[in-house]
């Protein structure tokens, strides 16, 4: 199917996918895009899942001859778009592969044989002839192999994740413009779980778009965006502001609590923490919410407090599902704390302050244990930890 004269997309539609990289559940199914360029020197834009493959062999070669297809963008290597081309490596060995070097190691490790490749940075350009590709780095959006691809004075933008949705459009209906429902949902969905993490990322990546007069976003999945474009970028922007206010430094206190101890050190730190008024403080009681609402919570911070019982020598569940939620990769080098009431042993706080360590956040507060009832200095020492741990980042 042609969206835009010479740009085809051979991509496959996955309606009964119910469960995204192993924890993402999609309501709608998705889709993976892929595009052909029609050019001088013609070009595949991103690939497709592995086991699609087939099909997406069938489409290609209804719109070009493998051997005349000179040069291959991969945007990103995640295998729901780079599965099938080690396959297109083995027919057509002749291609260029054109990605950031991330993305290019990341290939070399996923097909395992020789291919030839070209690392691309910052405005570099892949010239077809008669058009001319220009890249745009997007790194962490959401692997740090990510890049967007401009298809100068056409206004045609791929990004591969980026602005997609899992949204498994009918039958026919690629665009938009052609959906009779709003998929708007599925696009902050998709936000939230895919690009929720790195916030910050799709901060510094956004205003590289400005200037560049977007008619069509041609995303990795879901309908490609054929109207709307300026709303969706400003949502993106408005949705990766939230939590983000460089004025203001924010703590999250995440703690369960099994008979109220824990919790009502969780109380005294946020407490303490809430006295510096260049901070934000969200209590989050692990136990009780709801996995969104810890991933929202631990979407962005500038410092994790986390607390937890000891029960059966260990650490609770909920507390430890908030440290799933953590992105090892922004939180890197953020400051964090640990504490938790006990009556025997008390390994938990060890053991949580030994996760963070690995996830390489800077526990820099002494871990706070207190056993059994809370006497008014231990009250004093929570609230000094909050104190403490809020002058640190401010
Ligand atoms: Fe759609 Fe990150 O892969």
């Amino acid at each position: 199917m042609q969206i835009r004269p010479g740009i085809h997309w051979v991509g496959v539609r996955d309606p009964d996918l119910e469960i995204f990289d192993v924890v993402i559940p999609t309501e709608y199914g998705t889709t993976y895009n892929s595009y052909v360029l029609e050019a001088d020197e013609p070009v595949l834009i991103d690939g497709v899942k592995k086991e699609f493959e087939e099909e997406w062999f069938a489409k290609l070669e209804q719109v070009i001859d493998l051997a005349e297809l000179r040069h291959v963008v991969v945007n990103h290597t995640e295998p729901d778009h780079s599965g099938s081309i080690k396959e297109l490596l083995r027919r057509a060995p002749h291609v260029i592969v054109h990605g950031t070097r991330p993305a290019l190691q990341f290939l070399s490790e996923q097909v395992n044989m020789d291919f030839q490749k070209r690392i691309v940075g910052e405005n570099d350009v892949l010239d077809l002839g008669n058009r001319r590709l220009r890249f745009i780095m997007a790194p962490f959006m959401h692997w740090p192999d990510t890049m967007w691809t401009f298809l100068e004075g056409e206004g045609v933008l791929f990004t591969c994740d980026g602005f997609g949705s899992h949204f498994c459009f009918p039958e026919g209906k690629i665009l938009a413009s052609q959906q009779e429902v709003d998929f708007t949902g599925a696009v902050e969905y998709y936000f939230e779980k895919i690009m929720g993490p790195f916030r910050g990322k799709v901060q510094e990546a956004l205003p590289k778009l400005v200037g560049l007069e977007l008619d069509l976003i041609a995303t990795g999945h879901g309908p490609i965006l054929d109207v709307d474009v300026e709303r969706f970028i400003k949502l993106y922007d408005e949705w990766s502001r939230v939590g983000h206010s460089p004025e203001r430094k924010r703590i999250v206190v995440a703690y369960a609590s099994a008979y109220g101890h824990t919790k009502r050190m969780a109380e005294l730190i946020a407490e303490g923490a809430a006295g510096n008024p260049l901070v934000d403080v969200l209590l989050l009681d692990a136990a009780q919410a709801d996995p969104d609402a810890v991933a929202e919570a631990v979407s962005s911070f500038d410092a994790l407090i986390v607390g937890s019982p000891t029960i059966n020598a260990d650490a609770v569940y909920p507390v430890w599902r908030v440290l799933e939620a953590v992105s090892a990769i922004t939180a890197k080098g953020k400051a964090a704390a640990v504490f938790g009431n006990y009556g025997w042993s008390g390994e938990a706080v060890a053991l949580l302050e030994e996760r963070l360590e690995k996830m390489r956040l800077v526990v820099g507060h002494p871990p706070l244990k207190v056993r059994f009832g809370l006497t008014a200095e231990d009250e004093e020492r929570c609230r000094a930890m909050g104190a403490a741990v809020a002058e640190s980042i401010t």
